[in-house]
């Protein structure tokens, strides 16, 4: 089962990936956490080049097309293989980050990036997406007391430093997407405790499996 987390910064998806892993582990399931960008050993040099502040000049296009060559590399490499020896895969952030941030964020085409994102995944799309959904300023708030908290060096802080314009119309735009796939895409108000979101995302990832396993026997 491949099971992907979608959101702002700050939303807490590193924390529910943590729990759910440890959840499905105690159901005696193998599970192998990774995320975008930087889940391949190319896409951990993309990732320092994607989010360092010296990077701040890349078009947009550049950008777009790094993100994508993380992502060709990621599924081959690691998604691809992990789901063919049993296990689940849970990442943080896929294809959707890119129409998002790239599209409804910067104003790329979605569709368009839609379409570069099949070529991407070459056919591998999660079985479920869970969007953490959160007011853009309580993002910001959290995910910049993590960065002190963390000491986090300031090259990992480019999109944190963003403005709050772009991070509600990503936000916005998280939800739109969300919207026009509810096959896949289930949202969860993150503003909750971790265990309330984590009560409720694996209420999320059980019917899914369920599904998974059984397909047919659930409406
Ligand atoms: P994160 O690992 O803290 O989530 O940071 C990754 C940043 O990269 C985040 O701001 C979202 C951004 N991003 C894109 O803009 N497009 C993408 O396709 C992906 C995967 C991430």
């Amino acid at each position: 089962m491949f099971v992907t987390f979608e959101g702002i910064e700050g939303t807490g998806k590193s924390t529910q990936i943590g729990l759910l892993d440890a959840w499905l582990r105690e159901q005696g399931r193998a599970t192998e956490i990774t995320r975008e960008p930087g889940g391949s050993r190319l896409g951990r040099e993309l990732r320092r080049i994607l989010l360092s502040m010296e990077s701040s000049d890349l078009t947009g296009q550049a950008e777009l097309f790094l993100y994508l060559a993380d992502r060709a590399q990621h599924v081959a490499t690691v998604i691809r293989p992990a789901l063919l020896a049993g296990h689940d895969v849970l990442s943080d952030r896929f294809a959707d980050s890119t129409v998002v941030y790239q599209g409804y964020g910067r104003g790329l085409d979605p569709k368009t990036l839609h379409g570069l994102n099949e070529v991407a995944v070459d056919g591998l799309w999660p079985d479920l997406t869970i969007l953490l959904d959160i007011e853009p300023e309580e993002g910001l708030r959290r995910a910049l007391a993590r960065n002190i908290a963390e000491g986090t060096h300031a090259s990992e802080g480019r999109f944190e430093a963003e403005h709050m314009e772009f991070h509600a119309r990503v936000r916005e735009g998280y939800l739109t997407w969300a919207a026009l796939h509810p096959e896949r895409f289930r949202v969860v108000d993150a503003s909750a405790s971790p265990e309330v979101v984590h009560a409720r995302v694996r209420e999320l990832v059980a019917a899914a499996l369920d599904e998974k396993e059984q397909p047919g026997l659930r409406m």
